[in-house]
């Protein structure tokens, strides 16, 4: 299928990497979230990634006033009956990603994918708020999107074929290599590495070592470039909470209980770099 419009909803940190890295493949690309101060935020960020890139030589100037050109913000999910292929990159909330599937269901055009940045809700109960399944599919980006290399593209039961090459092609124009993981909580990514995050979380919790301890390990000791707690502070410890949610509710197996400190932690808003405090301060 021939994608030339690709809607994202969600500016925030994941959305608007997904924008930047859409734009600068060549597609028109609208940036949704439910505040223009969001939008603002998010076009922020990129004009900063953009700048850099042109200071460091990467990208001429008039290269950098294209991408951000092919950009159009939008506070509207109407603003998306003009998209080929969406992605949905809001809060990882289940109840919100099924009221934004639904409404993007009747909004999109009928040959319209709409793609989930979900980190490990199952694809099937998404798909299953839409008409479409068959359209429905996971394009799960890693943070920070423009720089890590992977697209892990999940199948739902009802995906086609079509849909599950559309965005196979697409994360190649992206300049990303997919990897292909079947619908079961986490997929491959975080079915991994959410589990190392706990288990750090628990060698903190018990005290078998301080947290610039265990992030050293990690980095000095299995080549790392962080440590799990630096990368839960990254990722954001209310996400990392939800995605262990979902494999324990997912599995109901107790190896994948959330540790209790990253419960506190994120009950005390201390939820990483973007609230300025998490296992580290920034
Ligand atoms: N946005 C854009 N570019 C960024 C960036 C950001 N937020 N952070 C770093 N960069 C760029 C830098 O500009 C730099 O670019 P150049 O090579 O052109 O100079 C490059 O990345 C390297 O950055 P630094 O030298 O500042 O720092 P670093 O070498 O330590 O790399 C890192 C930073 C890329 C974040 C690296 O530490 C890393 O790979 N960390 C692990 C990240 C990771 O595991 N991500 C996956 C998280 S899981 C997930 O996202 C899925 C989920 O569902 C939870």
């Amino acid at each position: 299928m021939d994608i030339k419009t690709y809607g994202v909803i969600g500016a925030g940190q994941m959305g608007n990497g997904i924008a930047q890295v859409a734009a600068m493949s060549g597609l028109s690309v609208i940036m949704n979230d439910i505040k223009a101060e969001f939008v603002q935020n998010g076009m922020n960020t990129i004009i900063k990634n953009l700048t850099r890139s042109v200071e460091k030589g990467k990208m001429t100037a008039a290269e950098k006033d294209a991408v951000l050109a092919r950009i159009s913000p939008s506070t509207a999910l109407k603003d998306m009956a003009s998209a080929d292929f969406m992605v949905e990159a809001a809060t990882e909330n289940e109840t919100l990603k099924f009221q934004i599937f639904k409404q993007l269901d009747e909004i999109c055009p009928v040959h319209a994918i709409l793609a989930t940045n979900t980190s490990s809700i199952p694809i099937g109960r998404i798909a299953a708020q839409t008409k479409r399944a068959d359209k429905v599919i996971g394009m799960h980006f890693m943070n920070p999107v423009p720089v890590m290399k992977l697209v892990e593209v999940i199948r739902g039961i009802a995906t086609s074929d079509e849909t599950f090459q559309t965005t196979w092609d697409l994360s190649i124009k992206f300049g990303k290599t997919p990897a292909l993981a079947n619908d079961y909580p986490g997929f491959i990514a975080n079915r991994i590495l959410l589990p190392m995050i706990n288990e750090a979380v628990f060698c903190l919790y018990h005290g078998v070592g301080t947290r610039e301890d265990i992030d050293t390990v990690m980095k000095l000791g299995m080549n790392h470039p962080m440590g799990p707690l630096a990368l839960a502070d990254l990722i954001g410890l209310d996400t990392c909470l939800a995605i262990m949610e979902t494999l324990y509710n997912g599995f109901k197996d107790s190896k994948y209980r959330p540790c209790p400190l990253l419960r506190k932690y994120v009950e005390a808003g201390w939820l990483g770099k973007k609230t300025g405090r998490g296992f580290f301060e920034y």
